[in-house]
C-alpha cells in the first residue's frame, strides 16, 4: 500500500460474485491482488486455522491435500460438523458443480475438482456433481442456444470424469437433463422462501436482471439437500432431511450457499457445510482469475507442452526485477510471481517448493528459470490429464450420469442411509 496516496487512491473496491471476480482497482488503473482476509470478513465465513487443519488430518488419518496444507483452501462454514459426522460414522455427502460456459476447461477449473476428488477418496462418501447448463444459458449472450450449453455440459463432464472420480461413488447430472421430480420440488420450496430483496442484496441483481437468473439461485441451492436425490438416499424423507453435505467450491460461489443455509433451517433440512478455495490467478497477474476465452490469461487442459511453455514465457506476470543484475542483488517476489503461484498450486513436493521460494527471493533463481520450472510442472499435469481424458468414453459418462444408489463407506446408500 502506498501510504502517501491513502485510501482515495482506490477507485473501485474488490468485487467477487458468482459472475465476476476483480481485485481492488487503484487510481492508476492497476488491479490489486484479491484480499482474501477481507472476503472472509465481508462474507462472514471462518478462516481454516491450524487447529482445524490438525483435527482434519487426525480425523481422516490422511496427510492433508496440498491445497489445505498451503492455505489455498482458506475458509469454511461449519466444517467441524462434517468432521464430527465422519468421526461418528454418520452419513453425509459431497456436492460440487461446474458452470459449462464453453467446451474447454483450464487448469484453474481443476482446483475445486482435485480437492473434491481427494475429499471423496478420504471420506469415502457419495459425491454429487451438478452441471449448470441452464445457469450458463441464462447468463450467456442472447444469440447462444440451449443446445450449445447442453453440449458444453457433456464435454465438461468428460473432463470431470478424467479427474479420476470413482463411478461407484459419483453421480454427475446436468440441470437440463435431471430437472423434475424431488429435485424440482425442492427448487420450488427454496424459491418460495427467497425474497427478491434478499436476492438483490446478496447478488447485486437489479431491474434489468432476467428472472431466470434470479430463479436459478434456487436450483443451485436445491442440490444441497439429500431429499433431492431419492434414488440415492432412499424414500424416507425425514431421515434424508438430516443428511448434510459438504460443498467444496471457489469462494465466489458462497453467496448461493449463504441463502441456501438460511432456507435450510426453514425447511427442516440440514445446512450445507462449505470449504472455500482461492482462485488461480490469470497469467497476467494477481487480481483476476483465469478465463478460458482469453488466450493470454489461461493454460488450457488441452494445451501441449510447447504451447504451455510459450504462454508462460510470453504472458506469465513476473515478480522478478527489471535487469538480471538487479535481480541477483534484490531477488524476486514470489507472492506476485505467477510462475511461483502456479507451482504453489500444482507442485506436490513441499521441500522443493520451499527451496524455489528461497532461491527466487534471494535472486539465485532467475525469472527465466522459475518460468521454465513452472512450464515443466504444468506440462506434466496437462499431459497426464490428456491421457486420462482420451480414455473417457460415452458409455462411461452415461454410467456416471445415471441416477442410482452409490457407495457410502463401501455400502450401498439405499440400504444403510
Ligand atoms: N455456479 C457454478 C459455476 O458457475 C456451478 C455450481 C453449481 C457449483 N453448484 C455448485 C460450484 C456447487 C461449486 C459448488 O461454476
Amino acid at each position: 500500500m502506498d501510504d502517501a496516496k491513502g485510501p482515495s487512491a482506490i477507485v473501485l473496491d474488490q468485487n467477487i460474485n458468482p459472475w465476476s471476480v476483480t481485485g481492488e482497482i487503484a487510481e492508476d488503473g492497476t488491479v490489486k491482488p484479491i484480499d482474501y482476509n477481507k472476503l472472509v470478513e465481508q462474507f462472514g465465513t471462518k478462516i481454516i486455522d491450524d487447529a482445524l487443519l490438525a483435527r482434519f488430518e487426525r480425523v481422516t488419518g490422511h496427510q492433508l491435500h496440498r491445497f489445505l496444507r498451503r492455505g489455498i483452501v482458506f475458509s469454511h462454514r461449519d466444517l467441524e460438523l462434517i468432521l464430527d459426522k465422519h468421526e461418528k460414522k454418520e452419513p453425509f455427502f459431497i456436492y460440487t458443480g461446474r458452470g459449462p460456459s464453453s467446451d474447454v476447461m483450464h487448469i484453474g477449473h481443476m482446483v475445486p475438482f482435485e480437492l473434491t476428488k481427494w475429499l471423496s477418496d478420504v471420506f469415502e462418501v457419495p459425491l454429487i456433481v451438478m452441471l449448470t447448463d441452464d445457469e450458463k444459458y441464462l447468463i450467456g449472450k442472447l444469440d447462444r442456444s440451449v443446445d450449445e450449453y447442453e453440449h458444453f455440459a457433456r464435454e465438461n463432464a468428460k473432463d470431470i470424469v478424467a479427474v479420476g472420480f470413482d463411478p461407484d461413488r459419483t453421480f454427475i447430472f446436468s440441470d437440463y437433463g435431471f430437472m423434475g421430480g424431488d429435485f424440482y420440488r425442492n427448487i420450488t420450496r427454496v424459491a418460495k422462501r427467497i425474497h427478491r430483496g434478499t436476492a438483490d442484496a446478496c447478488f447485486g441483481f437489479d431491474a434489468s436482471t432476467n428472472i431466470g437468473k434470479i430463479h436459478f439461485a434456487a436450483v443451485q441451492a436445491a442440490s444441497s439437500f439429500a431429499t433431492s436425490f431419492p434414488f440415492l438416499f432412499g424414500p424416507d424423507t425425514a431421515q434424508a432431511a438430516k443428511i448434510p453435505c459438504l460443498i467444496p467450491c471457489a469462494v465466489d460461489q458462497d453467496p448461493y450457499f449463504r441463502l441456501t443455509r438460511d432456507v435450510a433451517s426453514q425447511l427442516g433440512y440440514s445446512k450445507p457445510s462449505l470449504i472455500h478455495a482461492r482462485f488461480l490467478d490469470a497469467l497476467q497477474g494477481p487480481g483476476s482469475k483465469m478465463s478460458a476465452s482469453i488466450d493470454a490469461s489461461s493454460i488450457l487442459l488441452r494445451d501441449t507442452p510447447k504451447q504451455i511453455s510459450k504462454k508462460i514465457k510470453q504472458y506469465a506476470f513476473s515478480g522478478g526485477q527489471e535487469t538480471l543484475e538487479e535481480h541477483r542483488t534484490k531477488g524476486g517476489d514470489p507472492d506476485v510471481d505467477i510462475s511461483y503461484q502456479y507451482l504453489r498450486f500444482f507442485l506436490e513436493d513441499d521441500q522443493e517448493l520451499e527451496q524455489i521460494s528461497q532461491d527466487y527471493k534471494s535472486g539465485n533463481m532467475t525469472t527465466g528459470e522459475i518460468k521454465e520450472r513452472c512450464a515443466k510442472e504444468l506440462a506434466k499435469f496437462c499431459t497426464s490429464f490428456q491421457e486420462r481424458r482420451a480414455k473417457v468414453t460415452d458409455e462411461m459418462l452415461d454410467l456416471f450420469m445415471t441416477p442410482r444408489p452409490l457407495l457410502w463407506r463401501g455400502v450401498k446408500t439405499d440400504t444403510v442411509l
